[in-house]
């Protein structure tokens, strides 16, 4: 039941903190730097000599592969492509035999999903699925799996299955990175240490993010239209907070690269369209400084149209609020941990504007929780 909350979905944001130390308990030590995962059922050797790593999935669950790309990449080296589930089929596509595949679905039922990994057995690849249900056709069908253990998601729009499957996307990274030594051992056992503490960096989202999109959520119901920016690892949460603001209140929503806007879309700004920008950083990482500022320059452009700027920043930055209109300030973390952390603003701020917009938040009209066609 819905535990005093008004929605599913309320109550399922609310559980993330929980969902994520569920997903990380007994697969992650900081004080012994051990990772275990031992579903995978993958070889050491099958680990080290793999060569690229092919995602598919859909909806959320895409998302998630996204942000698991720019994590495997940076942490691994290791290519990785991700496809939509429904098109991965169609384009024939090129299987090697030191590839892995790895499927990404809440649910284990999504029929897209299911006809790419058969695409995978076909291709003679090892298969691994990350799926929040134990038993379902995609495990039962993989040779490794990983289970977040979010419990049981009720509402349409998928909340704390996502954050989940990006915990597990990290524990999956941080392991092969160890098999690999693509990392040293003190900077995989510094994000280990993060890691334990990030329910409570969660919660701490929580608390202080609700009221501010609460408020917001007023200002902005009448919008038609809504651009959520990010750049890198904060693109796909972009297309992410883009996703759950359409499916639950209806509300025309586009996810795009920070960079792409001068590319076209900076045509649409007036003082009627709402811009969420990612403008987290994580201040010990030059990459993550780098693109930070280049996103800076990004809210600048909408600014000078008139737009009306949504910024989601760390604690204790300055430079964004002196820019912007609204800003939403979650907990400071490492840049691999500040997708989970910006994904709660947008949550809410989503969950916010449906409920002021009157819309049956938990069951939206013409969507299924589970899509067993193709
Ligand atoms: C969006 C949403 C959908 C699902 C998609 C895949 O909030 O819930 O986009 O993410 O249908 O479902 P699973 O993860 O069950 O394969």
């Amino acid at each position: 039941e819905k535990n005093g909350y008004a929605h599913f979905m309320l109550k399922e944001i609310y559980e993330q903190p929980r969902a994520v130390r569920d997903t990380l308990r007994g697969r992650i030590s900081a004080a012994s730097g051990h990772i275990e995962l031992p579903g995978l059922d993958l070889s050491h050797d099958e680990i080290v000599h793999a060569e690229r790593i092919l995602i598919a999935s859909c909806g959320t669950s895409w998302h998630a592969g996204l942000v698991g790309k720019f994590l495997l990449e940076r942490m691994v080296r290791i290519p990785v492509e991700v496809d939509y589930a429904s098109e991965f089929r169609y384009r024939r596509p090129i299987m090697r035999s030191r590839d892995i595949g790895l499927l990404i679905s809440q649910s284990g039922e999504t029929a897209d999903t299911l006809a790419a990994q058969l695409e995978m057995i076909a291709g003679d690849i090892p298969t691994l699925s990350i799926c929040n249900v134990v038993d379902a056709a995609l495990t039962r069908k993989a040779r490794g799996s990983i289970t977040t253990n979010a419990g049981p998601e009720i509402g349409v729009a998928s909340t704390k299955a996502f954050t989940a499957q990006i915990a597990a996307l990290l524990t999956l990274s941080l392991y092969f990175a160890q098999c690999r030594k693509t990392m040293p051992q003190e900077a995989v056992q510094s994000i280990l240490r993060e890691l334990e503490v990030l329910p409570k960096a969660m919660e701490e989202a929580l608390r202080t993010s609700a009221p501010v999109c609460a408020r917001l959520a007023k200002i902005f119901s009448n919008a038609t239209d809504v651009l959520f920016l990010g750049r890198g690892i904060h693109y796909p949460i972009a297309l992410e907070g883009a996703l759950k603001l359409k499916e639950i209140s209806y509300i025309h929503a586009e996810g795009y690269p920070a960079g792409e806007m001068k590319h076209g879309p900076n045509a649409l700004i007036d003082e009627t369209l709402p811009v969420v920008c990612l403008a987290t950083k994580d201040g010990d990482d030059p990459d993550s400084v780098l693109k930070y500022e280049k996103t800076l320059s990004n809210i600048q452009e909408v600014t000078a149209r008139g737009g009306r700027v949504i910024a989601i920043v760390v604690e204790g930055d300055t430079a964004v609020s002196s820019l912007v209109e609204h800003t939403i300030t979650i907990p400071r973390a490492s840049e691999a941990l500040l997708p989970i952390l910006e994904t709660v603003p947008l949550q809410l701020l989503a969950y916010f504007i449906a409920v002021e917009k009157g819309c049956d938040v938990d069951q939206p009209r013409n969507l299924a929780k589970s899509v067993t066609v193709e």
